[in-house]
Order: structure tokens, then C-alpha cells, then sequence
């Protein structure tokens, strides 16, 4: 015969203990420990308790039995509380840990700029359109008639060679060499008079070396209308390299050879360095070269359908990476291209 069991001591440390045990519990695994060790299916110690009740004799069962099932109401009452505050306790300190503080400053962010080829292209194209110059915008990829017939280029001329222009594979196009293309679809398609200037990017197949690159941007100045000559140009661009380079930026004309215009001529800043006293940086001759200038041909606007007799008018086409190289004091214009962050964010005009 086992001993008989004592039910009301079982009962009198299960009674004492089980609430205690619930209030007790700092965390949700604490309490479902709790629970387990009372209320467990298998082991629970008042599971345990009502299971017994069979066994014990009919005093006992009266006496207890109520009580058990009253302590086991109030164990699920209270665990049950007491999951819902350790809940809702760890959603508070949950919150509060990720609080954002919209008092506090903003931590460093880093500034991006403008790209010193972009800034350049910006401050050239916003001098022309402070001058009148309408934006003009032309393809990359060419017609040969763009880009050399319709601009009096012959057949023959050396531009054409594959040693200077890329052309397309197995298509009549090319990249443009230039952005004078874009004087002969302006005309053609608005007549006279207007006044544009086309920003771009260009291509020439040449050795990339300190001062070349095989793609690299253009600014194009058109102006036709009645009567336009040299010195209307002269004046222009004299206001534009001061817009570029400062007050006491001074230009001069030299005549040179361009097939779309007529006369042509190359246009020197005075040195921006040495301010024409003579130093490496001009090769001694006290004077930039800049950019290409002149009349536009007779030839260029008939084949625009624009009649020479009526209308007269010049060109100019600027290389923007000389421009920059020059402002941002830059020796190389590979620096400009190779997008080393150390570099462009030491760039300062
Ligand atoms: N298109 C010429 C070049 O790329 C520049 C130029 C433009 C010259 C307009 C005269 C007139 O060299």
C-alpha cells in the first residue's frame, strides 16, 4: 500500500505559491514557465491536483475540490493580466528605444556639386542666353550630310578620314565631329532670322593624350540675320570670354580656314596666366587659343534654303574642356574624365 497522500498540504504550498509565482514573472518566458509548472497538461502541479480529486475521499473532494477550481480560475485570470502588461511593457520599451528625437540636428550629410565640365557648360550656356542665344539641341549620331556636306566640307577633306571621325557599322552615320550639324537643321528647319546656341557632346578618333580626348563638348553660337558681320561676332564674343574669364579677359582675331564659314578665324584670349607678358602656359606668345569663328558661308545658307543675298550671318563653336581645364586650373584633362572623387572634390575655379 503507497502512503496515503496529505491533500491539504499539497494544496496549502500549491495555493501559496501559485499566485505568487505569476506576479513574480519578468518576462514572458518566466511566465509561461510559470504556467507550465501549475497549469501544465502533463505535469502541471494543480492539473495534477484536479486530477486527483477522484482519489481522494468525499470530505476531501468537497472540501478542496471547490478550491482548486476557484485557484485555477483566478491562476488563468492572472496569468492572463499579467501576459498583457509584460506585453504591452515590452512594446513600450520597444518605442522608446527607437524614439526619434526630431529636436536633435541632422547628422553631416555629404554635399554633392555640380561635375566641373557641367558647371561650365552651365555658366557658358547662361552668358549666351543672357545675349539672346535660344537653346538648340541636336542628335549625337550623324548623316554624313549633316555633319560635312551641308556644311561646304568636300567629299575629300581630311575631317572625313576614318583617322577623325568614328562611323557607324555597316550605316551611312557618324558620331558627330562637331556641333556645327546643328546650325545646318536649325536653318533649315526655322529660315532666318534666328539666333541659337547648341551645347553637346562630340567625337573625334584621336590619341588621348594631357589636352585630347576622344569625346569631349561644344558650345555652337548661330546668329543670322540682316546684315550681320565680323564685328557684330567680335562683339559677342568679346562679352562671352569676359563672362568666362573676368573683366580684363581681351581677344583678338586671327584668320584661319574653317569650309563653313567665310572669313574664318581663330579666336586667342589674351593669357590668363602671365596676361600676355609671355609664359609656358601660352608658349610664350602671350595669347590663348579658344575657339573657331566666322562669317557663315554663302554656300552653308543656300543649302539651308536661305538666300545669301538677303541674309547674312556668324558662327562660332567653343571647346567647353579647354574652357574648364582653364578655369579650374586643371593640368590634365584626363582628370576630368577618370571621376576620382579625390580629385573633382578638390576642383575649385
Ligand atoms: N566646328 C568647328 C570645330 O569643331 C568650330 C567652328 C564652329 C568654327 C563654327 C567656325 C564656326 O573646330
Amino acid at each position: 500500500m503507497p502512503e496515503p497522500r496529505d491533500w491539504d498540504s499539497e494544496w496549502l504550498t500549491l495555493s501559496a505559491t501559485a499566485l505568487d509565482a505569476v506576479s513574480r514573472a519578468e518576462t514572458l518566458e518566466a511566465l509561461e514557465a510559470a504556467r507550465v509548472d501549475f497549469l501544465g497538461r502533463e505535469r502541471g502541479r494543480l492539473t495534477g491536483l484536479l486530477r486527483s480529486l477522484k482519489d481522494m475521499s468525499i470530505e476531501e473532494r468537497r472540501r478542496l475540490g471547490p478550491q482548486a477550481n476557484a485557484l485555477k480560475d483566478a491562476l488563468e485570470k492572472s496569468l492572463e493580466a499579467r501576459r498583457r502588461s509584460l506585453e504591452s511593457a515590452a512594446l513600450e520599451s520597444g518605442l522608446a528605444a527607437s524614439r526619434v528625437d526630431l529636436s536633435l540636428p541632422p547628422p553631416p550629410w555629404p554635399r554633392g556639386r555640380r561635375h566641373p565640365v557641367a558647371e561650365t557648360l552651365r555658366e557658358m550656356t547662361g552668358i549666351l542666353a543672357r545675349l539672346g542665344f535660344a537653346p538648340a539641341e541636336g542628335p549625337l549620331v550623324e548623316s554624313d550630310r549633316n555633319n560635312f556636306a551641308g556644311l561646304n566640307i568636300p567629299a575629300d577633306h581630311p575631317a572625313r578620314d576614318l583617322q577623325d571621325t568614328f562611323y557607324l557599322k555597316d550605316l551611312p552615320l557618324l558620331l558627330r565631329t562637331h556641333t556645327s550639324p546643328v546650325q545646318v537643321r536649325y536653318m533649315e528647319a526655322h529660315k532666318a532670322p534666328l539666333r541659337i546656341m547648341s551645347p553637346g557632346r562630340v567625337f573625334r578618333h584621336e590619341a588621348v593624350d594631357a589636352s585630347h580626348s576622344a569625346v569631349f563638348h561644344q558650345v555652337e553660337g548661330l546668329y543670322v540675320d540682316r546684315k550681320v558681320s565680323m564685328a557684330d561676332l567680335k562683339g559677342t564674343l568679346s562679352t562671352f570670354m569676359r563672362g568666362l574669364f573676368g573683366p580684363q579677359a581681351a581677344i583678338r582675331f586671327r584668320p584661319s580656314f574653317f569650309p563653313f564659314v567665310e572669313p574664318g578665324a581663330e579666336v586667342d584670349v589674351r593669357c590668363l596666366l602671365c596676361a600676355g607678358k609671355g609664359c609656358p602656359a601660352c608658349k610664350r606668345t602671350g595669347w590663348m587659343e579658344m575657339l573657331g569663328a566666322g562669317l557663315v558661308h554663302p554656300n552653308v545658307l543656300r543649302f539651308c534654303g536661305i538666300d545669301p543675298g538677303q541674309w547674312s550671318g556668324y558662327a562660332f563653336g567653343v571647346g567647353v574642356e579647354r574652357i574648364a581645364l582653364l578655369r579650374y586650373g586643371v593640368p590634365d584633362i584626363r582628370m576630368l574624365y577618370e571621376n576620382d572623387l579625390r580629385v573633382l572634390e578638390s576642383l575649385a575655379p
